[in-house]
């Protein structure tokens, strides 16, 4: 009865499974993630993998998809779809012969609208996903520890707050059948020699840090990142990479603190037309005005 009791108080909270094949049910706590063998190789190897990362140039955001190729259906999700965008991302879907079964966000953007209501209009059947702890709108609401089934392929979802306070990272998963290396998709909470501002949307800089040191930075040292936005020409880096270079999450957490609050940036120009449509996952009607470049 003590051992039952006891079994119930370290047990981590019920994995919620979106459309996962029955042998995707186990799925290791966040905390046991381990390292294992280091890879050179910059490129995700899976025979089974469809990949692309996509730009959007006047937010500098980044849009991936992917899809499982061998799968009969080629079933498919977008990460982060930008608004403006979408007919783009469906063409290729389309050409590739791709069935989009999810439209995901890492957090409620706000420097763009999603694409997410508007590829729903367009295709039927699409469901949107977000943080259940973003307080927004969509079909599917995650959280820490859920994972996302696409074919035999699967998303890990691991919460990062500190940009925002639902910002979550999806990760591929961890087993010989996925990615090798993983990636991580990591919104804007790591980005490349940088991370999200933390000025805003319930953003904490003690946050952020405690975050990314416990959910990005000890998956495998050659997990491949790849961030929402990119300012500089970057597209993929490693977490190996940014504990060494990244000069802000390198630094002690009272200095990456002082860093944070004194980055002086502007009031987000799209914010207020963003936020409010992407907490509804962008289903309402807004007319996306040319944006600049302020998440970071
Ligand atoms: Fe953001």
């Amino acid at each position: 009865m003590l051992r039952l009791s006891l079994l119930r108080i370290t047990l981590p909270r019920p994995t919620t499974l979106f459309n996962c094949p029955t042998r995707h049910t186990k799925l290791r706590p966040q905390t046991m993630a381990a390292s294992y063998t280091t890879r050179s190789s910059s490129h995700p190897r899976s025979n089974n993998l469809l990949f692309r990362q996509l730009f959007e140039k006047e937010s500098s955001t980044y849009t991936y998809l992917l899809a499982d190729r061998s799968h009969p259906d080629k079933p498919a999700l977008l990460i982060d779809p930008v608004d403006k965008m979408v007919e783009r991302d469906l063409s290729l879907v389309k050409e590739l012969g791709l069935k989009l079964i999810y439209a995901m966000n890492t957090h409620v953007h706000a420097d763009h609208v999603t694409g997410s209501g508007l590829i729903k209009n367009k295709i039927p059947g699409v469901k949107s996903i977000i943080s259940k702890a973003s307080n927004s709108q969509a079909d599917l609401l995650i959280e820490a520890g859920d994972k996302i089934c696409f074919g035999d392929l699967f998303l890990e979802v691991r919460a990062t707050p500190g940009h925002t306070l639902g910002c979550v990272t999806y990760v591929t998963g961890d087993g010989p059948d996925q990615p090798q290396p993983r990636m991580a998709f990591t919104g804007d909470a790591l980005l490349i020699r940088g991370c999200g501002r933390t000025d805003f949307q319930g953003g904490s800089s003690l946050q952020l840090y405690k975050s990314v040191h416990s959910q990005i930075f000890t998956l495998p040292k050659d997990t491949l990142l790849f961030p929402a936005h990119d300012y500089k020409g970057f597209t993929v880096s490693t977490v190996e990479e940014e504990m060494l270079y990244n000069p802000r999450l390198t630094k002690e957490e009272e200095a990456f603190k002082n860093i944070m609050e004194n980055l002086k940036l502007p009031y987000p120009k799209m914010i207020d037309i963003a936020v409010p449509a992407n907490m509804v996952c962008g289903l309402q009607d807004v007319s996306a005005k040319p944006v600049e470049a302020t998440s970071n």
